[in-house]
């Protein structure tokens, strides 16, 4: 089933031929390394020396590689106060050996290298990159010239070349990042502003994939004033697109499911720091779509769930944390892009007070609690009008009502006009120019106001001030993966989510146990992971499935290298562990009951550019390549020959899996990443107590769901509307307010011990005029035989007359306890945080709204209505 990464490049080649202009030509390659690399075949062999920040760039053409030397130049103009960046990349198909890179200028004292910072070692491999940090000494430099010289090991003589340039000063240095981009902004000429809002990669491919960075897009540097490059790059569960290999994370669901935001900024940090090492300074990451609309669309593994306010919030940490690594974060895809399914046709419609509370309340908290500078809009309509040019969303919601001052890029292809999209408020267009190549020719006849244009610079300009890529050299270096691995399997572990646990059959006792079945889901080598542009190429190496799906027929089936197998087995060295692939599923069933406890592994993949058929895993397993047949027939069969059995889950959403009986253990590890291996082992041995909580609403099946299929587009490739008449009762607000049941509800995950919360108190502190507030307190403890943690949730039930859904989320706190231990909890709910906890949105008034009336407080541990516990009522005259 598996494939080299060299056989599945062969196949995705030939496929090429196959795929339409527009996918072929920067769609799937870009996404693909070992594909660009095919594409260098037919480039002549070539170095490039690009300059950044302060640097131009030169390309040389040589004849060949080994004996002829190499020099370039680049050149360094203005004045600046940051240390500069010059990346050299071999482009050529061999490597480039290198005796010697050294920088001296004429001014020896006005600079120095930092000698250790570079990156490049002793050869170039063929399509490698390094860079090449300069520090100047004094940091402000008006005047300088420099040589830099790289010469392959067999180079005589070397040939040398001057970087040169005469400073002028700074623009607005020591100021605000608005002041400063307006100076900047005062010193550029027409075609320097354009290039600015547009994407470099050209449509003919060959500097697409000449980016040296494998990026997903770029935005040239404007050397004159030293204004950097943008290399744009994903990175939702880890760093994507061809940028090399990279952690992968547990899928960002995973990590809304640890219900704490201390492990999303551990998430982001990472995310943050990996791009940095590879020089990435956007970040295309930040998918804050509300997946509770649609939870069989095939991105649920990239989001934070379907609450507005865990998804803000969760958003939020993730982006401040790749924003202090000084890159660019961003919130997507801006707004109701909640189906892959026909997603550049699909017309969102939605009335306004409902779209405010749900996805567009979550994308309000991502951007104030943050300070994302970048918002990728959508490739759907909302309420008739593309995303991308949406006078509502871009103008009226996002710069009008939330202040949003940084810029608006499109998703990759998503822009639909030059004139309307530039008016109604897209900043930037990715990633080429199609569009915004008549920008100019608008601004000249007067369609699109000079001052437009200028807004539009700006806002870049100042997202890059405000994040430091002025100020802060980039330091391209190895990452640190073992360190990253560890923190990878912390994540998975917080994220994970025991769901069933009958008898106490988890967590599995290494000193008793003697033998063990281990079924299918490839546990014996990896781990799933979900597709598309979120896709991580796994640091070790990942397997590559050796059939595309379709749809989307673009997207790699990619295996995590890590072990379940293994891990199982070091932590019962005593037992017979034994795998089964589980294709013939008597044998897997005869394993399983020769065994003492089986653990069965079910995969669902998922990916972008599709929807799952179906919640059910019946259903879906007729669409899945994961499995060559019914992974519910296996449950059942291996749940039938012991009951003993644990399922482990590696999905990126809602799924239902029939024939888990009252005997058996469930386990939602989602796609767990690149550690996942020893994390599941973790868990189910009990060195990790379990403490994940779904963010997400599992449904029992999809007439459940207020569209009981995910709307298809028309043959006729015309624009179908999407009828969001659920309105604000997205996941377990339309469960509730429809009085359903679903199989687990949000919220909801058990662990190992078990807590008791007594003694809950109102105190209403609305009053208070600094700070009005509302506070539940309570005693939580511990009352099982081991540490663990729980997550207590506060709801709150809106007034009657107000007609919003039954309650809503608006606090919570993640408490580890010792056994036995107590703890008094406070969870305050600030009025006037930016989730809006206790508001609704007023259509009279345009504005966030608290009603008078009466509101009730809950305390649960998940949405359930069965478990909660009124704590008191607030009421607002
Ligand atoms: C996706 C975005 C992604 C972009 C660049 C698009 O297809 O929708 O989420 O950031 O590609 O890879």
């Amino acid at each position: 089933m598996f494939l080299s990464f060299a056989s599945a490049l062969h196949s995705f080649v030939a496929t090429l031929q196959f795929l339409p202009a527009h996918s072929r030509s920067n769609r799937l390659l870009r996404r693909l390394p070992a594909v660009r690399a095919a594409l260098f075949l037919l480039l002549p062999l070539t170095v490039l020396l690009t300059a950044c920040g302060g640097g131009g760039s030169n390309s040389t053409p040589i004849a060949s590689l080994g004996t002829t030397s190499y020099a370039f130049n680049a050149q360094m103009t203005g004045t600046t106060s940051a240390a500069q960046t010059f990346e050299l990349a071999n482009l050529g198909t061999a490597p480039l050996k290198i005796s010697s890179i050294a920088l001296s200028g004429s001014n020896a004292s006005s600079f120095t290298v930092t000698t250790g910072a570079i990156a490049c070692g002793s050869t170039l491999a063929a399509n490698g990159s390094c860079a090449i940090y300069v520090t100047f000494n004094p940091p402000s430099v008006a005047n300088c010239s420099a040589t830099l010289t790289i010469a392959d090991n067999s180079a005589t003589p070397t040939q040398t070349v001057a970087l040169t340039g005469a400073g002028t000063p700074a623009p607005g240095a020591g100021q605000t990042p608005d002041t400063r981009a307006a100076a900047m902004l005062s010193l550029m000429t027409q075609a320097e502003k354009l290039l600015l809002v547009q994407g470099g990669v050209t449509t003919n491919l060959t500097y697409g994939y000449a980016v040296p960075r494998g990026a997903a897009g770029w935005v040239p540097a404007i050397a004159r004033l030293g204004i950097p490059e943008l290399y744009l790059a994903d990175g939702s569960v880890g760093v994507g697109n061809g940028v090399g290999p990279a952690t992968a994370l547990p899928s960002s669901i995973a990590n809304a499911a640890s219900w704490d935001l201390s492990e999303a900024t551990k998430y982001g940090n990472i995310i943050g720091t990996e791009l940095a090492d590879y020089g990435i300074n956007v970040n295309l990451g930040g998918n804050t779509n509300l997946i509770g609309r649609e939870p069989r669309d095939g991105r649920t593994f990239e989001t934070k769930g379907e609450d507005p306010i865990l998804a803000g919030k969760f958003a939020a940490a993730h982006i401040s944390a790749i924003q202090a690594q000084h890159i660019i974060g961003d919130i997507k895809h801006f707004s109701f892009n909640d189906q892959e399914s026909g997603r550049t046709l699909a017309n969102a419609i939605i009335d306004e007070r409902s779209g405010r509370e749900s996805d567009l309340l979550a994308f309000e908290i991502g951007v104030k609690d943050s300070g994302v500078q970048s918002v990728m809009c959508s490739y759907n309509l909302t309420n008739g009008q593309y995303d991308c040019e949406n006078e509502y969303l871009l103008n009226q919601v996002l710069k009008g009502d939330w202040n949003f001052p940084g810029f608006v890029m499109s998703d990759w292809w998503a822009t639909q006009s030059t004139v309307n999209a530039a008016l109604n408020g897209l900043d930037q267009e990715q990633p080429n120019q199609q569009f915004f190549s008549a920008l100019g020719a608008s601004v000249t006849n007067g369609q699109v106001p000079q001052s437009r244009l200028d807004n539009m610079v700006q806002r870049i300009l100042r997202a890059m001030y405000a994040v430091g890529l002025f100020d802060n050299p980039q330091n391209i270096q190895t990452v640190p993966f073992a360190a990253d691995a560890a923190v990878a399997q912390e994540l998975e572990e917080s994220g994970a989510v025991l769901l069933q646990n009958p008898n106490n059959l988890l967590p599995l006792n290494a000193s008793t146990i003697h033998s063990i079945a281990v079924i299918s889901g490839h546990a014996d080598t990896s781990l799933l992971s979900g597709g598309g542009s979120a896709q991580v190429q796994p640091n070790g190496g990942g397997m590559v499935q050796a059939t595309d799906p379709c749809p989307p027929c673009w997207a790699q089936v990619i295996w995590d290298p890590s072990s379940p197998l293994q891990a199982i087995q070091a932590m019962a060295p005593g037992a017979t562990v034994t795998f089964n692939d589980g294709t013939n599923i008597s044998s897997a069933a005869a394993l399983a009951q020769s065994s003492q406890v089986a653990i069965v592994f079910v995969t669902v993949w998922s990916s972008e550019g599709m929807d799952q058929p179906s919640i059910d895993i019946r259903t879906i397993d007729e669409a899945q390549i994961t499995y060559p047949g019914s992974q519910a027939a296996l449950v059942q069969a291996v749940t039938a020959a012991n009951p003993s059995t644990v399922v482990v889950l590696e999905n990126g959403g809602p799924v239902f899996v029939p024939f888990i009986g009252p005997t058996n253990a469930l386990l939602e590890a989602w796609y767990p990443g690149q550690n996942g291996g020893p994390a599941i082992a973790d868990l189910l041995f009990g060195n990790t107590n379990p403490s994940g909580k779904l963010p997400v609403t599992f449904p029992m099946n999809d007439s459940q769901l207020p569209r009981p299929s995910t709307p298809q587009p028309p043959a006729d490739g015309s624009t179908f509307p999407v009828n969001y008449t659920e309105g604000y009762n997205v996941g377990y607000k339309w469960f509730d307010a429809n009085n359903l049941t679903p199989w687990f509800p949000f919220g909801f995950g058990l662990s190992y011990t078990t807590f008791t919360m007594t003694n809950a108190q109102l105190v209403n502190n609305l009053n208070n005029a600094a700070k009005p507030n509302f506070q539940v307190t309570f005693t939580l403890k511990n009352t099982g035989a081991r540490a663990g943690a729980e997550v207590p949730q506060v709801y709150l039930g809106m007034p009657a007359a107000l007609n919003e859904p039954p309650k809503r989320l608006v606090g919570w706190q993640k408490v580890p306890l010792n056994a036995g231990a107590v703890q008094q909890v406070t969870i305050e709910v600030d009025q006037n945080d930016s989730s809006q906890p206790m508001s609704y949105w007023n259509t009279t008034t345009e504005s966030w709204t608290i009603s008078s009336g009466i509101y009730t407080v809950y305390l649960s541990n998940s949405s359930a209505p069965s478990g909660l516990v009124t704590v008191g009522t607030l009421t607002v005259n």
